[in-house]
């Protein structure tokens, strides 16, 4: 009987009669390669995930406060109980307070723009980050920040031509999203000479180009600090960025999910809502983004973010809390966590001490690693990448040699997208496989046409890092001398 049932509804829904959009959707970061390298570790190989900024799944520990927190909210008998011992008094009371302003508790459904206080602890973190005022009737607690852009993009996406500024290289959740929605893109690209910053010429010729084809552009995203470029922006650049988007009626999507993770010295965070204010702009519709899943917490798995909405009608910021309602709310773990984040213990505190020693040793650990990683990659010969500023990734460029005959300046722009994408996937699927490194292929990102690229984190332990430069050394030198020979 059940299995007459299973065939029938195989043959009721077949691959063709999957909506075509989510079909086209490409998701690189968890393609084809990384499939890859789940199947040769479940035959035995060691692999080296440096695909995905996923900051647990490479040993980084949580920090010991939120997850406390955490644990007496999930279980709130603990506080009555003996096992409160345990916990830092600062604990404790935090857990108590939150259970007094959400006494539904962890397993309720919440408001559905989030819990109302954290909501002002979120626009209470903006005016001490950035000393701007912040309101948090317009602040929306979601599901990391991968929803909230989503949202953004429901929001914005209306006429059939409607059309997204993309940087490229980009974190694919964009063009997927795009995709998905069935809306447009103009790519404009990132200004690799010069550490991967927005250039106004080129933002220009993008525009036109978009709008020559038909597109309707809405809105820019940019990603500050960037992923995959590991770029942080000068404030200069984010000014342009303002202008320029309120020369051509353009919303800004801010995704500043690594806002935390700067390294470069002299270098810090500047956030759009803090450059937008101090210009006095009041037009340009600016929608920031954050998330727990990265900076020193890591807490990718508890899906906990904010998004931020300055200069956008009342009645519109409704339509996405509509939005939001549609799917009730976001869930409650990550709203503490974005609590937790944005209110993190303070001086005086039982809990300071060791929330401030984890959080540098993570900082810490991370800016040695990009340092270690730049420096070696840079060593080797037919690699090059800007070493990595900020957030967790290298975008590193690297040079073959083609076969005999080829020349790609004589190919079709689609005829050489497919012939260097074809370069890059086998080049990281060889290197898999003889290395277990998984990395990227730079296309699943985008490219300036001519050249190729990886992008790899640098989240696994320093030994690895270490290891990992050495074995790239040796598998890139063998490949290119192969190529030569074939
Ligand atoms: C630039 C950028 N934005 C958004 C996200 C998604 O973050 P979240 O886990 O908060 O959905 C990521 C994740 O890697 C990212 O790199």
């Amino acid at each position: 009987m059940r299995r007459a049932s299973f065939y029938i509804i195989r043959d009721m829904i077949k691959l063709s009669d999957v909506n075509h959009r989510l079909q086209k959707a490409h998701y690189a970061v968890r393609g084809r390669i990384v499939q890859r390298a789940q199947e040769l570790e479940e035959q035995g190989r060691k692999i080296i995930y440096c695909n995905i900024g996923n900051p647990q799944a490479l040993r980084q520990k949580p920090l010991t406060f939120v997850r406390q927190v955490l644990a007496l909210l999930e279980y709130p008998e603990l506080m009555d109980g003996p096992a409160a011992a345990a916990f830092p008094a600062d604990v404790v009371r935090r857990a108590r307070a939150v259970m007094e302003k959400n006494p539904n508790g962890m397993g309720a459904y919440t408001q559905s723009a989030g819990i109302p206080f954290i909501r002002r602890a979120v626009a209470n973190f903006i005016e001490r980050r950035d000393g701007i005022p912040a309101d948090p009737n317009h602040i929306l607690l979601t599901d990391g920040a991968s929803k909230g852009v989503q949202a953004v993009f429901t929001l914005l996406t209306n006429r059939e031509n409607d059309g997204y500024m993309i940087p490229i290289p980009q974190y694919p959740l964009y063009s997927a999203t795009i995709d998905l929605y069935g809306a447009r893109r103009i790519d404009y690209y990132l200004d690799e000479a010069n550490r991967w910053e927005l250039n106004e010429p080129e933002l220009e010729r993008s525009l036109a180009e978009g709008k020559s084809g038909g597109v309707n552009p809405v809105a820019i995203a940019v990603i500050n600090p960037g992923n995959p470029t590991g770029a942080v922006l000068p404030r200069k650049n984010i000014g342009m960025i303002i202008r320029f988007a309120k020369r051509h009626g353009l919303a800004i999507l801010a995704d500043e999910v690594y806002q935390e993770n700067v390294y470069g010295e002299g270098l810090e965070f500047v956030s759009f809502a803090r450059v937008m204010h101090e210009l006095g702009e009041k037009e340009v519709p600016l929608f920031s983004f954050h998330s727990v899943s990265k900076g020193f917490l890591g807490e990718c798995g508890q899906r906990g973010g904010y998004m931020e909405v300055r200069n956008l009608p009342d009645d519109v910021f409704a339509e996405l809390i509509k939005l939001q309602s549609i799917g009730l709310c976001a869930n409650t773990a990550g709203q503490i966590t974005t609590y937790l984040m944005v209110d993190p213990p303070a001086p005086g505190d039982e809990s300071y001490g060791l929330y401030e020693k984890e959080k540098g040793a993570v900082l810490g650990d991370l800016k040695a690693k990009a340092e270690i990683l730049g420096r070696g990659l840079n060593a080797i010969e037919g690699m090059s990448v800007n070493i990595p500023e900020g957030a967790m990734y290298a975008f590193v460029r690297f040079d073959l040699p083609h076969a005999d005959g080829t020349d790609p300046a004589a190919m079709t722009p689609e005829e050489r997208r497919k012939y260097e994408a074809a370069r890059d996937n086998k080049y990281c699927l060889r290197l898999l496989e003889s290395t277990g490194i998984c990395v990227v292929p730079g296309s699943g990102f985008g490219q300036q046409p001519g050249t190729l690229h990886f992008r790899t984190t640098f989240l696994p332990p320093k030994e690895d890092i270490t290891a990992l430069v050495e074995k790239m050394k040796k598998f890139h030198v063998s490949y290119v001398e192969k190529l030569r020979e074939s």
